[in-house]
Formats: C-alpha cells, structure tokens, sequence
C-alpha cells in the first residue's frame, strides 16, 4: 500500500516534471525563434503558429467584414513621407511629456483584456515586459489578473481602462482601487455600449478557456446608458487625469474637451465594434484641428511600423499605442516577447526619425507629410 502510494507520487512528480521541461523545451525553442523576428509583422505570422486557433481568433479578429481592420494599418501605407536631407540626426530627443509623466518615447501599451487566453499569467508578463522595455501599460477593466498585482508587478507607469459598470457604486469603488493601486491616469472606453458583430471570435467561443474577471468581479461589463453626465460624475471624484478612450467624431472631442477630460485616446477599438469607421489615423486630422493643442492626443489602431509613428506624430498625435502587436510577442514568449515587440518599434522609430531629418519630436510636424496633389 504504502509502496504503490510512493510509486504513485513518484510517477506524477515525474509527469509534472516531464511536462513542465517540455514546456521550457517549447518557450527556449520560442524564445531562439524571437531572435530571428525583425518586424511587427514576423511577430505576428509566428503568434498565429504558436497561440491556440481559439485564441488566435480572439486577439486579431474585428468586427463583420473586417474592413476597418484592414484600413487601419493599410491607411498608413498610403501616407508618403517628406524627408530633410543633410540635418544633424547624431543625437536624437524622443522623451515626451504626458499628463505628468515623462515617457522616454512616445508608444504606450493600449488595453487588452482576457490576456490569460494568450498566456498563462497574461497581464503580469505584459507588465513585466512594458517594464523592462520602459513602455506604459494601460490595464483593461477587463484584464485576467487583479489591478493592484498587475501594479505592483510593473516597473514602468501604467494606466487604468475603464468600462464604466452599471452599478456606479462599484464603479467608483473600481476607480478608488485603481488610483490606490498606483494607477497614474483613468482611460474612459467610450465606444463600447455593446460590442461589435465579433464573427471571428464567436465563431472560436467555445474554444477559449473561462474567461477571468477578478476586476468586475464576474458583472456585466458595458452600460449602454453612459453619456456626457456619467464622464462629469467621474471627475467630480477622481484624483488622477481623466481621458476618453474611443473617440473618434472631431465633433465629440470638442464636447470632451469641455467636459474638462485631460487627455482623448482616438481609437476605433482595434477595428472589434462598428465596421466602416475610418482608420484611426484618418480620423485623426480632423480631431486635431478642432482640439487645436488643447489636450494631449494618443491615437491607436494599426500601428505597425516606425513610420506609422511618426506619421501619426507628424498629423498631431503626442503618442501612439500599440494593441495586437504586444500581444504576439506574449504568446510567443511572456514577457520577453512584450520587451522586444516594443524595442523593435522604437529602434524602427528612431530610424525613420534620424532619415526624415527630424531628430527631436518637436520637428516631426505636418511638413514630413508628402502632399496628396504632389
Ligand atoms: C482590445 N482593446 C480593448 N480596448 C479597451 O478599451 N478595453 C479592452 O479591454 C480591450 N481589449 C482588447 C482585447 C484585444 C484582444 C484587442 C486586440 C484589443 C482595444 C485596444 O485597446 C486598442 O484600441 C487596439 O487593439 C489598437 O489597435 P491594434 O494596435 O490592435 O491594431
């Protein structure tokens, strides 16, 4: 008896161990291959080999056709650039202020919820790679992990995205722990009060392991009632800078800014709610003519090259974010995957700034953009 219970632990410590050294066997071979990734985009041809069908459904589907989701980088693509020859590019200034931080360069980590379905301890890798890569990570409402561990597993600032729950109570009580957290600025989402037609994702549910929400703490995640008031009852108590995440109409952001927010994030959501919006960053001239420097902009979607970011720069943005593209690097390889992802973007970056002759951020303006009629 007592020797078949020993050969019994014996064998399951060996099946522990047998499987926990194939899965270093897998992140080392994962972590040999990131070696040989160069761009965003090899990033995201080995994550689809590497993540689960059901996952990988989750992560790089939008909403119906998908058209905004193509539009979104593919409008980058046909914005040409003006370069200056013959500039002193040797010593580069890519440090950025904003809403009182100083970021050494401007692309921060946008939301990203249900991490867990992309890698084990999702959130506090992304955490731990934004870290290390000295990148800002915004944690979703959403997120797999509790907002104060995904804090205090950060080394670099992070925000908080908010979707507003019905129950404001909660809701409140959800901001409280997040700027008690550590949390140094409140990103409203504003563009979801449903989701989209997610077909691609749907079409995989039943697929994708539970779904962990130690934020919401199991609620209903939208309030299709949110409007212009709940953003005034949301600064009437926070003590951290509010802004709006997903606004999109030049006309809204006019209201935004006299609603008193400090910051908008233009995002269409990563192309996952309404299709045919326009890409981001076509959206983004027009709301930043009407916000004339006002209040800082970040603006998301498709940002896969470092001459997306300057181009975004050059229309107006104080900051980019990127959404997918760290969450390749995730599954690829935790937080190392996150690390480089962001490394790769900012030394593309700084390339594409050193050869349009702009070596500081306040010399990335509307004149590097290559005219239409030329
Ligand atoms: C998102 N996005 C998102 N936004 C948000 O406000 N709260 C959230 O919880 C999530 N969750 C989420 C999950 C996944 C898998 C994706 C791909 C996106 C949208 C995200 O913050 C961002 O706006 C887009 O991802 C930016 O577009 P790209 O970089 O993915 O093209």
């Amino acid at each position: 008896m007592l020797i078949s219970t020993r050969r019994k632990a014996l064998l399951s410590g060996l099946a522990i161990a047998s499987a926990s050294i194939a899965r270093l066997r897998a992140q080392a071979k994962s972590k040999s291959e990131m070696d040989r990734l160069l761009s965003l985009f090899d990033f995201e041809a080995l994550a689809q080999k590497e993540i689960s069908p059901a996952a990988w459904a989750r992560v790089q589907g939008g909403s119906a056709d998908e058209l905004t989701l193509r539009w979104n980088h593919e409008a980058y693509e046909h914005i040409r650039l003006r370069p200056h020859a013959l500039v002193d590019v040797s010593k580069l200034d890519t440090r950025v202020r904003l809403l009182g931080l100083e970021l050494p360069f401007p692309i921060l980590l946008s939301p990203t919820g249900f991490q867990s379905a992309v890698y084990p301890d999702g959130d506090l890798a992304s955490a731990r790679g934004a870290g290390a890569a000295q990148a800002l990570l915004v944690i979703s409402s959403s997120a797999s992990k509790p907002v104060d561990e995904v804090v205090k597993t950060a080394t670099a600032p992070v925000w908080f995205q908010l979707y507003v729950q019905r129950d404001r109570g909660f809701t409140k009580d959800l901001v409280q722990r997040a700027e008690s957290a550590g949390c140094r600025a409140i990103a409203v989402t504003v563009d979801s009060p449903t989701f989209g037609a997610r077909n691609r994702e749907a079409a995989a549910q039943g697929e994708l392991p539970p779904r962990p929400l130690p934020n919401l703490q199991g609620r209903d995640y939208l309030d299709p009632t949110l409007s212009w008031k709940d953003i005034d009852w949301l600064r009437s108590f926070s003590k951290i800078p509010i802004l709006l995440k997903g606004i999109l109409n030049p006309d809204d952001a006019e209201i935004a800014i006299k609603a008193g927010v400090s910051g908008i994030m233009v995002s269409n959501h990563g192309a996952r709610n309404l299709d045919t919006v326009p890409a981001t960053i076509d959206a983004l001239p027009h709301i930043v003519e009407k916000v004339a420097g006002r209040i800082p902009l970040v603006v998301d979607g498709g940002v896969r090259r470092g001459t997306d970011v300057v181009k975004a720069l050059a229309l107006g943005a104080t900051a980019v974010g990127i959404g997918r593209p760290y969450l390749y690097g995730l599954g690829i390889a935790g937080a190392e995957g996150v690390t480089r992802v962001v490394q790769i973007l900012r030394k593309e970056f700084e390339m594409a700034m050193m050869l349009t002759g702009r070596p500081t951020l306040a010399s990335i303006d509307r004149s590097l953009i290559w005219p239409k009629e030329w």
